[in-house]
């Protein structure tokens, strides 16, 4: 804690680098900022105390620095272990205002390369505003702090924190961990604090998964909006912001040719549509797999053959996994590819790449070549590279998406966070998306800056299709 903000960041005399980047990213950032004008003297925020976890980045201090700018006391951690920009971190605490010496930002507890026993200290920080205040929203990107929130009611509920199992996987033992220390100290701390969060937004598929899964159990405990499914997030974050920073990923990484190698990619969902455009505009031979025969007749329809991941394991330079499933590519595999084939993820979680059956192998060693990039070599004297551990590789290894498509997200998340701290009451404890007004309302702000001149109906036009001439244009159903 210094001058009264308190913070975990690698390294605060960074800040001056990270309040350049936001600096020009603002410019890149129309909706944000247009939200920041349209509300500054309202100050919807006024009283919301926001939980963040969320990629610490260039672009999501843009968004903490708004959501600020419209009256919220935040709190943010990073939701990957390796997607932290030291210098964004860093940035957000010292403030717009502050010094190295004198900080007067918002608290940050994140930095790049977290173990996971840091990763789930730095989310347990979350809950603490002082005088005894919890969170009453939360910012979520793949729901480790709805997670940690549900997780904590049900044992209060229950009276006991379980002990871990030994099949347990390694993140949950550190979440029964947290929740274990929370509960000694106070046994009702998270069923008071859920109590009184008026809501979440949430970023991804992965986490809005979870919401919708909640739900459907009868055991979500507050409203939720799916911040992903707005037509102005998952069809142009998942799939622009990847086609952008899958190749910055894999350049920074490697720096490899990408033309004319063979590129794999698990998945034709939004981001493997995205995967598949950021490897064919470099020219590679790019192949996908899929389980869902919509996707993968799109995929065929785009001209793209559609394999069996075994049909190209040993032909395969690159392997991009994007589906957000589990055990797509398993360690058997990473053993008979290419000798220097390339094996990532861009799904949320670490769950698609077999990281622990490739530990386990008899006599494979690791060689970090440099942070986030490892160097598996078999016993036959082959070896794979796996980027950023098999988490998320366009931020672990690059800086993630790019601003302008991140305003559209922010945008996003910032009206959803409006919605729902300032019409409690309004939302039930259901999984809601924002109107398609407000979704329309997103993209028009991000017109001019590209020069979009957009046709305006006229009255008789709008008549005959049956829409007002001010939107929305189109029926719910409808799926751009
Ligand atoms: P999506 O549901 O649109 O796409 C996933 C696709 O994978 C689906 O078409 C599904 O049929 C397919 N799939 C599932 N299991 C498969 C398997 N075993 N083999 C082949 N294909 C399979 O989801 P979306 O929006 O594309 O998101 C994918 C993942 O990326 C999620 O984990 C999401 O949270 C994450 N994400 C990552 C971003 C990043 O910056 N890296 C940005 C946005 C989302």
């Amino acid at each position: 804690k210094l001058n009264g903000v308190e913070f975990a960041v690698r390294d605060l005399s960074l800040a001056d680098f990270g309040r350049h980047q936001m600096r020009l990213a603002e410019q890149e950032m129309p909706g944000l900022m247009a939200i920041r004008r349209e509300f500054a003297d309202q100050q919807p925020l006024r009283g919301a105390r926001v939980a963040g976890s969320l990629h610490m980045t260039i672009q999501t201090a843009v968004l903490i620095e708004t959501l600020v700018a419209l009256g919220a006391q935040v709190r943010w951690v990073s939701c990957n272990i390796f997607s932290t920009q030291d210098e964004a971190a860093a940035a957000v605490v010292v403030g717009p205002e502050g010094t190295v010496d004198a900080p007067s930002g918002t608290p940050v507890f994140a930095w790049k390369g977290e173990t996971l026993e840091e990763y789930w200290w730095c989310t347990m920080q979350l809950f603490d505003f002082g005088d005894g205040q919890g969170p009453n929203m939360i910012v979520d990107d793949g729901g480790d702090v709805t997670l940690l929130v549900h997780k904590g009611v049900e044992f209060e509920t229950a009276g006991a924190v379980p002990e871990a199992q030994a099949d347990d996987h390694e993140e949950y033992r550190l979440i029964l961990e947290s929740l274990r220390g929370s509960f000694a100290a106070d046994a009702k701390r998270f069923t008071r604090l859920a109590a009184g969060i008026r809501g979440v937004s949430e970023e991804t598929t992965n986490g809005v998964a979870r919401l919708y899964r909640l739900a459907r159990d009868g055991r979500l405990l507050f409203p939720a909006i799916n911040v992903n499914d707005s037509v102005t997030k998952s069809k142009f974050d998942n799939k622009y912001g990847i086609r952008h920073s899958l190749v910055d990923g894999l350049n920074r990484a490697t720096d490899v040719m990408l033309g004319g190698k063979l590129a794999v990619v698990c998945g034709f969902g939004d981001v493997g549509k995205g995967a598949v455009e950021s490897l064919r505009g470099q020219g590679a031979r790019v192949v996908v797999t899929e389980i869902d025969p919509i996707c993968a007749l799109q995929a065929a329809m785009e001209g793209l053959q559609v394999v069996l991941l075994e049909d190209v394991i040993e032909q395969g330079d690159i392997f991009i996994t994007t589906t957000g499933g589990t055990d797509i590519i398993m360690a058997e595999q990473m053993a008979r590819m290419k000798h220097n084939a390339i094996v990532a993820n861009v799904g949320h979680f670490d769950t698609e790449i077999d990281m622990a059956g490739l530990a386990r192998v008899p006599g494979v060693v690791k060689t970090e070549v440099k942070p986030q990039v490892h160097e598996w070599l078999f016993p036959d004297g082959h070896a794979i590279l796996v980027l950023s551990e098999g988490r998320l590789m366009n931020l672990g290894n690059a800086t993630g998406h790019p601003s302008f498509v991140m305003s559209n997200s922010f945008t996003n998340q910032t009206m959803a966070q409006i919605e729902l701290f300032t019409k409690p009451g309004e939302y039930e404890t259901k999984v809601y998306t924002l109107p398609k007004h407000l979704d329309e309302k997103v993209a028009r702000l991000h017109l001019d800056a590209l020069g979009v001149r957009l046709t305006t109906l006229t009255k008789k036009q709008a008549e005959y299709l049956g829409v007002d001439v001010e939107g929305p244009y189109k029926a719910d159903h409808y799926r751009y």
